[in-house]
Order: C-alpha cells, then sequence, then structure tokens
C-alpha cells in the first residue's frame, strides 16, 4: 500500500490582516471575520485530511501570516531549508518553523540572511521531472537559486513573476501529478512563459483565464489526482477532469484577504 502524503498545517488563532505586504491586503486590515475563517481553514483541515495525513504547528501571537506554512522553507527528504523573509513582519515566523522541523529530526540549514526566499511558496518540485521550479521577481531574489539546488539536488529552473496580484509562485503555478502542470501564463514575463513550454509539453499544460487565476484556482493543493482549490470554473474543472482529476471545492474567502488561499496554508512534509 502507497502511504498517504503529509502536510503541514497552522491553526489560525492569530490570523489577522494587521499589516500590507501584497495587494490582496490592501484594505483589509481588521476585516477578518475570525469565525467564518475558522470554519473556512476546518472545512480545509477535513477535506486534505480525507486524502493525507495533517500535522500542525503551534501558532504564535504577533505573526498572523502564520497560517500560510507553504512560506516556511523547502523541504527535500529529510532536509529543510528555512525561509527568509522579505518582510520584516513575517520574519518573527522564521525561528518557529525552523524549531519545529529540528525538533523533528530534520537536518535545518538556513538561507543566508541577506537573501529573501519564501519556500514552498517560490520554490516547488516538479510532479514528474526531477526538477524545482523557482520564483523571482516580488518575494524571492534570484540568488537563492544556488543554495536551492544544493539543497534539493535538483535542476533549478528560475523564472520570473511580473503580475504584483501574483507575488508567489504558489499564486500562479501548481505542479499536479504525472508532469501535468496548472499555471497561469500572464502572471509570467516572456522568457519564462517559453522556459515553461518548452519544458512541458502542451498536452499537460492547463493554462487558467484571469477568472479562474483571481479565484486562487491555482493555489492548487495536488493530492494524487484530486486538486483542493477556493473555486474553479466549470471549464477548469473539465480541463482537468480529461485529464484525470478531480477538483474539491472548498471556500477560503477569510484567508484571500491576506493575498492567499488553499496550497499556501499547507506544506507538504513528504517531498522525495
Ligand atoms: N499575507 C501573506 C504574505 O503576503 C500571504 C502569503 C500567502 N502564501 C503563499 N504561499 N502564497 O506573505
Amino acid at each position: 500500500m502507497q502511504s498517504q502524503p503529509v502536510f503541514l498545517m497552522c491553526p489560525p488563532e492569530y490570523f489577522d490582516v494587521s499589516y500590507i505586504i501584497n495587494p490582496w491586503m490592501q484594505g483589509n486590515v481588521r476585516r477578518i471575520d475570525n469565525a467564518l475563517a475558522k470554519q473556512q481553514w476546518r472545512a480545509l483541515y477535513d477535506v486534505l485530511g480525507d486524502h493525507a495525513t495533517v500535522r500542525l504547528v503551534l501558532p504564535q501571537p504577533g505573526s498572523p501570516d502564520m497560517v500560510f506554512t507553504a512560506n516556511a522553507g523547502l523541504v527535500a527528504g529529510r532536509r529543510f531549508l528555512a525561509s527568509r523573509f522579505r518582510y520584516p513582519e513575517r520574519q518573527y515566523e522564521e525561528p518557529y518553523f525552523a524549531e519545529w522541523f529540528r525538533d523533528r529530526g530534520y537536518e535545518v540549514s538556513l538561507m543566508p540572511r541577506h537573501v529573501p526566499f519564501e519556500g514552498a511558496g517560490d520554490a516547488l518540485l516538479d510532479r514528474g521531472a526531477a526538477r524545482l521550479w523557482f520564483a523571482h521577481g516580488h518575494r524571492s531574489v534570484p540568488g537563492a537559486a544556488a543554495t536551492l539546488e544544493a539543497v534539493s539536488g535538483r535542476e533549478v529552473v528560475p523564472l520570473r513573476l511580473t503580475d504584483q496580484r501574483f507575488y508567489h509562485l504558489d499564486t500562479c503555478f501548481c505542479p499536479l501529478d504525472g508532469g501535468h502542470l496548472l499555471y497561469y501564463p500572464a502572471a509570467f514575463d516572456g522568457p519564462s512563459r517559453r522556459e515553461i513550454e518548452r519544458r512541458v509539453a502542451s498536452a499537460r499544460r492547463v493554462a487558467v483565464g484571469e477568472e479562474d487565476a483571481l479565484a486562487f484556482a491555482c493555489n492548487a493543493i495536488a493530492v494524487g489526482r484530486r486538486v483542493i482549490v477556493n473555486r474553479a470554473t466549470a471549464g477548469l474543472v473539465e480541463a482537468l477532469g480529461r485529464r484525470g482529476f478531480e477538483v474539491l471545492q472548498t471556500p477560503l474567502t477569510e484567508f484571500m484577504k491576506a493575498g492567499g488561499s488553499a496550497k499556501c496554508l499547507t506544506l507538504r512534509l513528504d517531498e522525495p
């Protein structure tokens, strides 16, 4: 029997929008409905728990964005490369995540202090080939690539993000099982789009339009043939269905006010 995938989540105890570090947060400071946020997070936890094992990290007061565990760092086997957040508001999270991994026997390394790198928000393993997709342009910097290559032992493919609304790679790009790819081409510059097209055959690429992109459809949790998202249009559900993927939708509107959705709220722990 194949073992279940494992993910890390952080309860939304202290979740809020208390500063603005991406365009989604604009106008949403202290506008979170806490009861609804808890209910939406719990629903995601339950759906994910039907198909995977979910582990938890203790939330910390003063770190309202810690719910977005995807940004903790990069997991590769038993190695964990801890993030260096671009904005001071999120740098408080760094030691808590590093400690969680250290306590569980991971070999923890740190990106140099002056090299912003936001973990699985910007670095995503391909699910078909031995490569790591890595985006810069808003949060992480190109200089992080060399360390990523050393830690992951994989070829790193740098991509440049150009649209402020899609400030992390996982807001617009999701590798799926079997080398398929769900993505929003308009979030990348021309050379990066060509790089993606050169490496992923057109039959395996599912390009979404603006409506799906803005509903965070690319911020998807891939669990085998299941794809968990906030929301997806009928056209997207069908396009993924034709390729053998089942879409599970669970609303995460409160977290979108902070600029995150399904995938950002999780970090895959059983990465090869
Ligand atoms: N407010 C958080 C930030 O701007 C949201 C992070 C979302 N995470 C992600 N992996 N896209 O840092």
